[in-house]
């Protein structure tokens, strides 16, 4: 195949070079395990981004073509591809935010948990490439177990003496979407009018949405109290299921990664009130990570927003959310320490 970068120059293309190099009224965004079933709709998304000016994609498979691909798209974002290890650098010099969908997903009768003997090496690499080449960048951790591989990343940073808590999230959007969704389903509303606080982490009970903070007010019953929180926390494995075998959600994962990353860069930007649910370094609980409302900013997590009053039903969830977590953090953190 034509090596596109040499056509172009070939071509006096250079100008398409120089507003990537360049691209100073843009953000620089790389995506790792960019080929994948949420890599792709990720890239074709980040691409139609407008504060996106640079778009790097890297796997270790098939990224040249999702970036040939993504390319052609008529959006202003310029797109480079990176394959294999040995490009990984450079895909990551000069990164303003480094989004991580790297790594094997579930399949019916798996938890997230399983993933975790490959997901955690790979993880752990990738992060020791970004502790080199672009210390400053906010990282978004997507590849699961989120609950272990965030503390991987936080622990891979301190190792490299880089380890800043308020650039490294973990995306627990999707939940929020679900539930923003779930919740419109039964109460008759629409989505985009809702906000429902999911806190905790990403994984089975430590998925913990607290309805009694739903916006716009709403009562549930305890049936509906009882089906929801099970759907939620459950949203995952009812697309693995369904997917039989094809993997886990991708499409709206990508929608909400997007959602998620979109905001960090409107906050890097300076707008103000950016505030979402992730899973990040915290002292909200007694436990070193917890997922909770946080408002973004220029550096990243500004502020850790406190749970606010829980019912007794929250209160029941949380502690058995904190078990679970607690040992999937330590697991995490073994795994580099050890
Ligand atoms: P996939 O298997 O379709 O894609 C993963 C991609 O990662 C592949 O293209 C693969 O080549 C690439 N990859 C593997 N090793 C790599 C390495 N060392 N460096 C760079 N790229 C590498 O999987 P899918 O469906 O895209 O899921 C990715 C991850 O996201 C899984 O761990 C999954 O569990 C997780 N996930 C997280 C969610 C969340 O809410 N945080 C929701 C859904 C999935």
């Amino acid at each position: 195949p034509p090596n596109l970068q040499m056509v172009e120059e070939d071509l006096g293309l250079e100008r398409v070079n120089c507003r990537a190099k360049g691209a100073s009224s843009g953000f620089k965004v790389a995506i790792l395990g960019a080929a994948g079933g949420i890599g792709q709709p990720l890239a074709m998304l980040m691409k139609m981004n407008p504060l996106v000016s640079l778009l790097h994609l890297y796997d270790v498979v098939n990224a040249p073509g999702v970036t040939a691909d993504i390319s052609h798209m008529d959006t202003s974002a310029v797109v480079r591809g990176f394959l294999g290890q040995q490009q990984l650098e450079d895909a990551l010099i000069g990164m303003d935010l480094v989004i991580i969908p790297a790594g094997v997903p579930r399949k019916p009768g798996m938890t997230r948990d399983d993933l975790f003997n490959i997901n955690a090496g790979i993880v752990k690499t990738l992060c020791e490439a970004i502790a080199k080449c672009c210390p400053k960048a906010i990282v978004n951790i997507i590849s699961n177990p989120v609950n272990s591989t965030v503390p991987i990343a936080a622990e891979v940073f301190k190792k490299a003496g880089v380890f800043d808590p308020k650039r490294v999230l973990g995306v627990t959007m999707l939940d929020v979407v679900r539930a923003n969704t779930f919740v419109a389903e039964i109460m008759g509303l629409d989505p985009r009018e809702v906000d429902v606080p999911v806190v905790g982490g990403h994984a089975g009970v430590t998925i913990l949405p607290l309805l009694s903070q739903v916006k716009p007010l709403c009562s549930f019953t305890q049936k509906e109290i009882d089906y929801l929180t099970d759907r939620i926390q459950n949203g995952g494995t009812e697309v693995v299921e369904a997917k039989a075998g094809a993997g886990s959600a991708t499409l709206s994962m990508a929608y909400a990664a997007v959602k998620f990353a979109d905001a960090c860069l409107r906050a890097l930007r300076g707008d103000a009130a950016v505030v979402h649910c992730a899973y990040v370094a915290s002292a909200v609980t007694e436990l070193p990570f917890f997922a909770s409302k946080v408002r973004l900013g220029r550096n990243g997590v500004e502020e850790i927003y406190p749970l606010g009053p829980l019912n007794d039903y929250e209160r029941a969830g949380l502690e058995k959310a904190k078990k679970e977590l607690a040992g999937s953090i330590q697991k995490g953190v073994s795994f580099v320490k050890k």
